[in-house]
């Protein structure tokens, strides 16, 4: 006769497990998220079981019935998680049992928990997803409210960290929204994979009870069923792409960090973060620290580590169902902990963002930013625009060595690289006139800001 605590599978052994396998492969103490999708995904296959009557309708009350207590105590925090009944499954197998005996003991009749817990896991990652596209949501509406505030705000557009042309602040912003937008199409291609149902491959085989997969598919809005048993209990691509998916948001907001990261610099000095999103140095009083950028550029490392970890653990894995898939879930839990916190945290931060044009304006003027403009307007009369480019480049020299800028030259010293300048020539040399005449569709001229944010807000609505 089994010990009251011993597991469920325990009847074939002659010892009880050792104390410590039974620690090493618990997975109780973090599979107790599942919890909720785990009841969920129970009530359905019951219900189920119970339509194709291979259990009573009476069983099915009491499982019902059994679930709604133990919802109940989870909820509020007394249902005790036991480490000898190693996951959440068994833990909540052993409960409901208890709760309403012989039913709880027909609930597992024609699953197993390979099935079970690629069902549960999926349930997971579904809502999980979900509500992360929401964030992305949010904070895409974050930056095209400031980039409505700054299509106006010149900066120097950078290449190679090196003042390149100048560009609209808002335009800067609205690249951002492109990659986050990018993020929320792979989420939610991502999703129709992960919404498929495993349940009904039992342990790997399928099984020989007359059951109907499309009624609990349906029943837990699942839009197909993985349609061969071996791989529905085996493969983990669904949560491999979530990881994939995960690590490219973080990797955007990872770039942006390191912007903000430079922008707050001093030597920069473009814009300040709000006080509450800073952090100050316990020996170095001037100090005022980006720790919440740094944190996500830090964090991506970690969730980079996820997806390298998942596609590692998949890999040597012989068909089909082997335990080491019982680690997959703590990367899929961290990763989606860390988006839904990064996500939060950096829209209220850039909320709490304040710019300084004119520092931005300042910058965007030095470094040479509009000799690209002086070589288009050479080539608008008639030089090639390798003439042109060396021409520019002389003038670049020369007014580097006297230590002033190109829109700071006289006519007559323009005129010196190329007698085609007019006095037309100071419209173009400005950072306004450089940003405007870039005007078409992608391009960072303000009106074409404006056009791209009016774009994303109906695309968002229709
Ligand atoms: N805790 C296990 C997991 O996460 C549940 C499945 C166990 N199946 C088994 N054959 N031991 O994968």
């Amino acid at each position: 006769m089994a010990e009251p605590t011993a597991k469920n599978w325990s009847g074939r052994f002659s010892e009880p497990v050792d104390e410590l396998v039974k620690i090493y492969t618990a997975s109780v103490g973090f599979d107790y998220r599942l919890a909720e999708c785990d009841i969920q995904g129970s009530l359905a296959h019951a219900r189920m079981l119970a339509h194709c009557g291979v259990i009573s309708g009476t069983d099915l009350q009491d499982i019902e019935r059994g679930m709604a207590q133990i919802t109940g105590e989870i909820q509020s925090g007394s249902f005790t998680w036991s480490v000898d009944l190693e996951d959440v499954h068994l833990n909540i197998e052993r409960r409901l049992t208890d709760l309403v005996g012989d039913a709880g003991k027909r609930l597992h009749t024609g699953r197993s928990r390979n099935d079970q817990v690629a069902t549960d896991l999926r349930l997971w990652l579904r809502s999980a997803i979900d509500g992360i596209d929401g964030l992305l949501h949010a904070l895409r509406e974050v930056l095209l409210t400031l980039a409505q505030a700054h299509a106006d705000t010149v900066m120097p557009g950078f290449t190679h960290l090196q003042v390149a042309q100048p560009v609209s602040f808002g335009h800067h912003l609205l690249a951002y929204h492109e990659m986050l937008g990018r993020d929320r199409e792979r989420l939610s291609d991502c999703r129709r994979r992960v919404n498929r149902l495993p349940l009904g491959a039992a342990a790997l085989a399928g099984t020989t009870y007359p059951i109907e997969r499309q009624m609990v598919a349906t029943e837990l809005g699942f839009e197909a069923l993985c349609e061969n048993s071996l791989d529905a209990v085996s493969d983990r691509d669904f949560a491999i792409e979530f990881c994939a998916a995960g690590a490219l948001i973080m990797t955007h907001l990872s770039r942006f960090s390191e912007e903000l990261i430079l922008w707050m610099n001093p030597r920069f000095g473009f814009i300040r973060l709000a006080d509450r999103f800073c952090t100050g140095s316990s020996i170095m009083p001037q100090k005022k620290n980006p720790d919440v950028p740094e944190l996500v550029r830090g964090k991506t490392g970690r969730i980079n580590g996820h997806l390298v970890g998942l596609l590692t653990l998949m890999k040597g894995q012989p068909l089909a169902y082997n335990k080491d898939n019982q680690e997959d879930k703590e990367p899929v839990f961290d990763t989606a902990d860390t988006l839904v916190a990064t996500l939060r945290i950096f829209s209220a931060m850039l909320g709490g963002l304040t710019v300084d044009a004119a520092a931005m304006r300042r910058a965007a003027q030095e470094g040479f930013s509009t000799a690209t403009d002086l070589a288009d307007y050479l080539v608008k009369r008639g030089l090639p625009f390798r003439e042109a480019h060396e021409a520019v480049a002389l003038a670049v020299r020369f007014a580097a060595a006297e230590g002033r800028d190109l829109a700071a030259l006289t006519l007559e010293e323009l005129r010196g690289f190329d007698a085609r300048i007019e006095e037309d020539v100071f419209a173009v040399l400005s950072v306004e006139g450089s940003l405007a005449a870039r005007n078409h569709r992608g391009g960072t001229a303000p009106e074409q800001v404006r056009a791209a944010i009016a774009r994303a807000r109906s695309s968002e609505q229709g």
